[in-house]
Order: structure tokens, then C-alpha cells, then sequence
């Protein structure tokens, strides 16, 4: 089987979320050799294991923790982004319902590497049983000494909270969420500075995704070489993704980076439901474009052949749309989404992302013509590359212009052709 099953081993077995189910399969053992290790080796080996961010751009793990300073006369914070907002995406929740020690463990181990004494998990507001079973996971850690002061007699200390969102997508980009847990509103800051020098109350900060977190233990208990021959060369490990839409088997799998796309789709979820013939499949969650049932047929999952074929695995999101999908009503919802998470700060995003869904909605609806079509394409400009503080209105044109571009006959059909001069 194409499956790689690394974080989610020990999936379906009793009371995986327990500290005692999480110790009898050799949970916390890497802690206990992290704790032993200088901070600057615990970066050098997840630098060597060539781990890069689950949460959405794929930036380097080791290198993100080697960018805090040291000697700094200030606390330092970890953050673990468990936000999960992203349309289609529900791989972090498996992680955060069945295997919270994981994620609680390499957050203890970065804490280590990076000299943090303080962190925080940061769970969307509408994962209630997530939040659950990390309140309790973090009751449990504590009472074993693996959290607080002293950790396992070692004289390392670290302090780990908890705080729940309120349903804003936008609260995942980190600087964000960096002022949402500050208890402002979750406008994203400009950058730079980044976190790192300046992120939560001014201080040192970094940001992972759960994910990348769970991740961790893995790469400490069995080395960063055993780590990195998984996947292929800029792509190393495994990954999970989250498939949605009609297929056979929709769910959250793990597998090698690298897996052909189409092998995840006909061997892992079992094909299409009903006969169905593959119109297309958002391979990253909502905000990357879209690839065409021809293009699915040479995508691997990974960074390298989705940047070969103009798109990115984001989020671990993957959207399967049928022929009789309505392609320019699930634009349209997704752009509708943009426009309902838009924070407001920036004039192209405030504007563009309401723009461009009430243009989708006109052309949705019959009313449309092909110069709305053109405005869609020609005003997505003006809202991308930079012309914002943060990516979101780079998202919404990510989830509607490639869409428009290669499905644009199913766009033309709803255009009303009376109305066109
Ligand atoms: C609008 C927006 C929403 C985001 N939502 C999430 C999210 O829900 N979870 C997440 O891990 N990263 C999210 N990100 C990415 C984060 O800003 C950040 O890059 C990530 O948490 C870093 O973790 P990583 O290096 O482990 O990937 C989002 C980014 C943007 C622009």
C-alpha cells in the first residue's frame, strides 16, 4: 500500500489520545534525549532532516527555529498554529483528537532547541473535542513532570496554555494569531519584522503548524538521515493530506511526499464514487490553483512537481471535483469564503475579494457577461503580489483565476449572451 504511516501509526487503536497509550508505544522518549542535547543540536538535526512547515508555504523547519536570537534579554514563545481554517482541511484535527501527546512533545523539544520557556497552542474556535483532548493531554503531561517547572529533574522549565479562536480564518496567518492570543483583534501585522525577532508581546517567536510539531519526536528518536531518505530530495517525510469530494473513500491519509497524486485518488481513496469521471482537484486546500484532470495525471505530492506545475500543497487539502461538479458555483462559494474572511486592512483585499465573488455570483446567476468575466481576470491583478499586508487576497485569486483560465468554456455557458454589448 502507498500509504507511509509515521504520525498515525497507531491510528485506530484504544485511547491513543492517553498519556498511557502514547507511552507504551515509545512516546516522550525523544523528549528525554532532546533534553539531554545543546539547543543548537536539536536545530542542526531538524535543518539535516530537511522537515519543512505543514501549515501552508513549506518553509524550513530548522532554519525558522535557528532564525531566533540568542543572548536576547527577553522571553522567547513557541506557538503551535492549530487554527485550521483552511477550506478542505481536516488533517490537523486527527492529529489534535487521537494523538495530542505528539504534538505536545515536539513542542517541548523545540521549546528546548530554541530556549522557550513559554508557549501557547492556538485550536480553532469550532474544534471542541481538539480542544478537549489537548486540555486533558496537557493535565496529564503536567502531572508526569513532562511539563512546567524542572522537566524530568533536567532543571528545564516550560510553561504550555492553551486558548481557543473564534471562527476567523484569517487568525491562522501567524501574525494574526499572534495578536488575537495578545487579545487584540486578529488583524495580520506587516512584515518585517517577522516573529522571530518580533512576534508575541514584542518578543521572540516562532510559529509551526501541528503538523510540523508531530513531526518532531520522530526525527529526535530515529536521526535526521533516517528522516530525510523519506520522500524525495527538497520534500523530505511523510505528509498528511485531507481528501474531500466524490470520491470512493474520502478521509485523512499519510504518505510518502512524493506519492503520485493520482495513486493517493485511485489506490488510497479508491476512485471516483459512482462512475464519476475526474473533472479536477485542488491538490493544497482552496487557496492554490487548480490542476486539470490531465495535469493530476503527472502531479507527485510534493513541493517540487507541484511548483512544476504552477501550484503548491498548501495545506494538505485535497479538493476532487467530478464533471458534473458546478465548477463556477464552487468558485463562486470559495470566493464568497474569501470575501467573508477579508480583515479589511488592506483597500485590494477588502475590496477585490467582494469584487470578485459578486462578479462570480452575477455570472452564477445568468446575469453575467464576458467583460465580467475579463474584470474578474484583470482586477485579480491589482490584489496579488504584495499589494497587501498579508496572502489572503493572494488566495482568493489562487482559487479563482487558474480556475477561470482552464475551465473557462464552463464560465462562457453561464454567460448571458443577450446582455454582452
Ligand atoms: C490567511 C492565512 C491563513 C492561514 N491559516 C493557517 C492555519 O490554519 N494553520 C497553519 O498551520 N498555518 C496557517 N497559515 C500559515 C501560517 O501563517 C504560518 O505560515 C504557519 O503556521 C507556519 O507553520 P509551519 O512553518 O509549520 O508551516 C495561514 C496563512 C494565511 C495567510
Amino acid at each position: 500500500m502507498p500509504e507511509y504511516k509515521l504520525l498515525t501509526k497507531h491510528r485506530g487503536e484504544k485511547d491513543t489520545h492517553t498519556i498511557g497509550h502514547y507511552k507504551s508505544v515509545g512516546g516522550y522518549t525523544a523528549l528525554k534525549k532532546a533534553l539531554s542535547m545543546k539547543g543548537d543540536d536539536i536545530v542542526n538535526e531538524i535543518k539535516t532532516s530537511g522537515l519543512r512547515g505543514r501549515g501552508g508555504a513549506g518553509f524550513p523547519t530548522g532554519m525558522k527555529w535557528s532564525f531566533i536570537p540568542k543572548n536576547v534579554d527577553k522571553p522567547k514563545y513557541l506557538l503551535c498554529n492549530a487554527d485550521e481554517g483552511e477550506p478542505g482541511t481536516f488533517k490537523d484535527r486527527v492529529l489534535l483528537e487521537e494523538f495530542p501527546h505528539m504534538m505536545i512533545e515536539g513542542m517541548i523539544i523545540a521549546a528546548k532547541a530554541i530556549d522557550s520557556h513559554q508557549g501557547y497552542i492556538y485550536v480553532r474556535g469550532e474544534y471542541n473535542l481538539s480542544y478537549d483532548r489537548i486540555e486533558a493531554a496537557l493535565d496529564e503531561a503536567y502531572k508526569a513532570g513532562l511539563l512546567g517547572k524542572n522537566i524530568l529533574g533536567t532543571g528545564y522549565d516550560f510553561e504550555l496554555g492553551l486558548y481557543a479562536g473564534a471562527g476567523a480564518y484569517i487568525c491562522g496567518e501567524e501574525t494574526a494569531l499572534i495578536n488575537s492570543l495578545e487579545g487584540r483583534r486578529g488583524h495580520p501585522r506587516l512584515k518585517p519584522p517577522f516573529p522571530a525577532v518580533s512576534g508575541l508581546y514584542g518578543c521572540p517567536t516562532v510559529v509551526n503548524n501541528v503538523e510540523t510539531f508531530s513531526a518532531v519526536p520522530h526525527i529526535i528518536n530515529e536521526g535526521a538521515g533516517w528522516y530525510n531518505k523519506i520522500g524525495t530530495p527538497k520534500s523530505a517525510g511523510t505528509r498528511m493530506f485531507s481528501v474531500s469530494g466524490p470520491v470512493k473513500k474520502p478521509g485523512v491519509y499519510e504518505i510518502e511526499l512524493g506519492t503520485p497524486l493520482m495513486t493517493l485518488i485511485n489506490e488510497l481513496c479508491g476512485g471516483m464514487q459512482d462512475g464519476k469521471t475526474l473533472k479536477a482537484i485542488i491538490p493544497g486546500g482552496s487557496s492554490v490553483p487548480i490542476l486539470t484532470a490531465e495535469e493530476c495525471k503527472t502531479a507527485n505530492m510534493d513541493f517540487e512537481s507541484m511548483a512544476e506545475h504552477k501550484t503548491m500543497l498548501g495545506s494538505g487539502a485535497v479538493i476532487v471535483l467530478a464533471e458534473d461538479t458546478d465548477i463556477v458555483e464552487s468558485t463562486f462559494r470559495l470566493a464568497e469564503f474569501y470575501a467573508h474572511e477579508s480583515c479589511g486592512q488592506c483597500t485590494p483585499c477588502r475590496e477585490g475579494t467582494h469584487w470578485v465573488a459578486d462578479l462570480l455570483h452575477k455570472i452564477k446567476e445568468g446575469h453575467g457577461t464576458s467583460k465580467d468575466l475579463e474584470l474578474i481576470l484583470s482586477l485579480s491583478v491589482n490584489m496579488e503580489g504584495g499589494t497587501t499586508i498579508c496572502p489572503l487576497a493572494d488566495a482568493c485569486v489562487g482559487a479563482v483565476r487558474p480556475t477561470i483560465q482552464k475551465f473557462r468554456s464552463d464560465f462562457e455557458k453561464r454567460l448571458n449572451k443577450e446582455n454582452a454589448a
